[in-house]
């Protein structure tokens, strides 16, 4: 605690570097900024305690800074243990007008390289508010803090803590020891604080299926909003985003020329396509590999060879897997792969590859090459290279999507915020999306950051496809 902030960054010194770099990227984000400007003196996030728990970058500042300048007392959490930039929690914590000495800003718990039980810790820490008060917003990226949530007002009714849970061992492990700790010490907590939460706004495909799995089995406790779902989401930050983040997150763990190299991407859905794209723009032969004929189709179509991984396992020099799913790169795939593959994942959680089971791998040696690059030695001399310890590379060994897409995605976020916050009265315990014609104004907002012009209906035009001249453009079941 400093300056009656609570927080926990790697360094405050790196505040100054942050607040540049934060002060770029507001020229880079006008969706944000277009935002801020709208809601001027008008502050309807105000009496908001917002609990978020998504990368912090310097792309995250600048949404943070956002919230509170439209009203909202903020906390935050990353929620990935390699995505923080310490320079921009720093900034974040210090806040504009503050020094590292009299920190003003934000309190934040974050800081590149946690360990799982620091994370989870700060993601507690995240959820608790001074004076033992909750926060009545949630922002997620993943669903960890929703999860959290869920969990403790599960096992508070059960009155119990069970030994194990599911299939992930040591990450589960973590979750229930938080979840023990925290019961024992007050074991009406989670329930206190998901009374208090109007809702939560979510960033990921692999958050908003977790949102759908609770909402159909009937234990979503508040309203959500998916905000993956929101078009200039998915289909830019998903897709332009990673096209761009990707390629930087192997060349600076690797600077491997990636040129004439054989690419294996698993997934084809938008941080697939995207991820397709970046390497076939420095001229890799990218093979992809799905499960779903419309996408493996799509591929095809786009040019890339469809094959399972077990046939291209062989000749791959980079593999990266960006399926949402588990288990997709095995054990058995990483001791047929060529010397010095390059192995990494873009989903947003690490089971897509099998970590655990290389581990454990008989005769297996590690030799760390430097953070978030470690190659793996098999008995028989071949070694492969992975990535972030199988986490999201584009954020463990690169600084993730940059600003302009990320301000699509976040002025989602904060419109999402808005709503929830303000109107949750007139939302259930469901996953809802948010209306086309916002989704229409953050494209039109970047577009004209770009230098686009738009083509405006007349009349006629607009009576003829039977739209209005002001939108939505587009029908529900249009797919972009
Ligand atoms: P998506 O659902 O559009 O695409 C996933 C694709 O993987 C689908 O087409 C599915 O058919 C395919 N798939 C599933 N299991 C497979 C398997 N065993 N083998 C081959 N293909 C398989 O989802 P989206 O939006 O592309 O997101 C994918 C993951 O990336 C999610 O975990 C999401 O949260 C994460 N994400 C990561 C970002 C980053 O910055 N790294 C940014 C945005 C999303």
């Amino acid at each position: 605690t400093r300056g009656g902030i609570d927080f926990a960054v790697a360094d405050l010194s790196l505040a100054e570097f942050g607040r540049k770099e934060i002060r770029l990227a507001e020229h880079e984000m006008p969706g944000l900024m277009a935002l801020r400007r709208e809601y001027a003196e008008v502050y309807p996030l105000k009496g908001a305690r917002i609990s978020g728990s998504l990368h912090m970058t310097v792309q995250t500042a600048v949404l943070i800074e956002t919230l509170v300048a439209l009203g909202a007392e903020v906390r935050w959490c990353s929620c990935n243990i390699f995505s923080t930039q310490d320079h921009a929690a720093a900034a974040v914590v210090v806040g504009p007008h503050g020094t590292p000495e009299e920190p003003k800003g934000v309190p934040v718990y974050a800081w590149k390289g946690e360990t799982l039980p620091e994370y989870w810790w700060a993601t507690e820490k995240m959820l608790d508010w001074p004076d033992g008060q909750g926060p009545n917003m949630i922002l997620d990226d993943g669903g960890d803090a929703t999860l959290l949530v869920h969990k403790g007002v599960q096992y508070e009714k059960a009155g119990v803590v069970p030994a194990t849970e599911d299939d992930d061992p040591e990450e589960w492990g973590l979750i229930l020891e938080t979840l023990r700790n925290s019961l024992a010490a007050d074991s009406g907590k989670w329930t206190r604080v998901a009374s208090g939460i109007r809702g939560v706004t979510e960033e990921t495909t692999t958050g908003v299926l977790r949102l759908y799995q609770l909402a159909a089995a009937g234990d979503l406790l508040f309203p959500a909003i998916n905000v993956n779902d929101s078009v200039t989401k998915s289909k830019f930050d998903n897709r332009y985003g990673i096209r761009h983040s990707l390629v930087d997150g192997i060349n600076r763990g690797t600077d491997v020329l990636i040129a004439g190299k054989v690419a294996v991407i698993c997934g084809y859905g938008d941080v697939g396509k995207g991820s397709a794209e970046s390497l076939r723009g420095q001229g890799a032969r990218v093979v992809v590999t799905e499960i779903d004929p419309i996408c493996a189709l799509q591929a095809a179509m786009d040019g890339y060879e469809v094959r399972t991984l077990d046939q291209a396992v062989g000749e791959a020099d980079i593999i990266i897997t960006t399926t949402g799913n588990k288990d997709v790169v095995t054990v058995e795939h990483m001791a047929k792969m060529k010397h010095q593959t390059i192995l990494g994942n873009v989903g947003h959680f690490d089971n897509e590859l099998d970590i655990a089971g290389l581990t454990r791998y008989p005769g297996i040696r590690r030799i760390n090459i430097k953070p978030q690059v470690d190659e793996w030695v098999f008995p028989d001399g071949h070694s492969i290279i992975v990535l972030s310890e199988g986490r999201l590379l584009n954020l463990g060994n690169a600084t993730g999507h940059p600003s302009f897409v990320m301000s699509n995605s976040f002025s989602n976020q904060v419109i999402a915020q808005v709503e929830l916050f303000t109107k949750h009265e007139e939302y259930d315990r469901e996953v809802y999306r948010l209306a086309k014609k916002l989704d229409e104004k953050v494209a039109r907002i970047h577009l004209e950051a770009l230098g686009g012009t738009l083509t405006k209906l007349t009349k006629e035009q607009a009576e003829y496809i039977d739209v209005d001249v002001e939108g939505p453009f587009k029908s529900e079941h249009y797919r972009y």
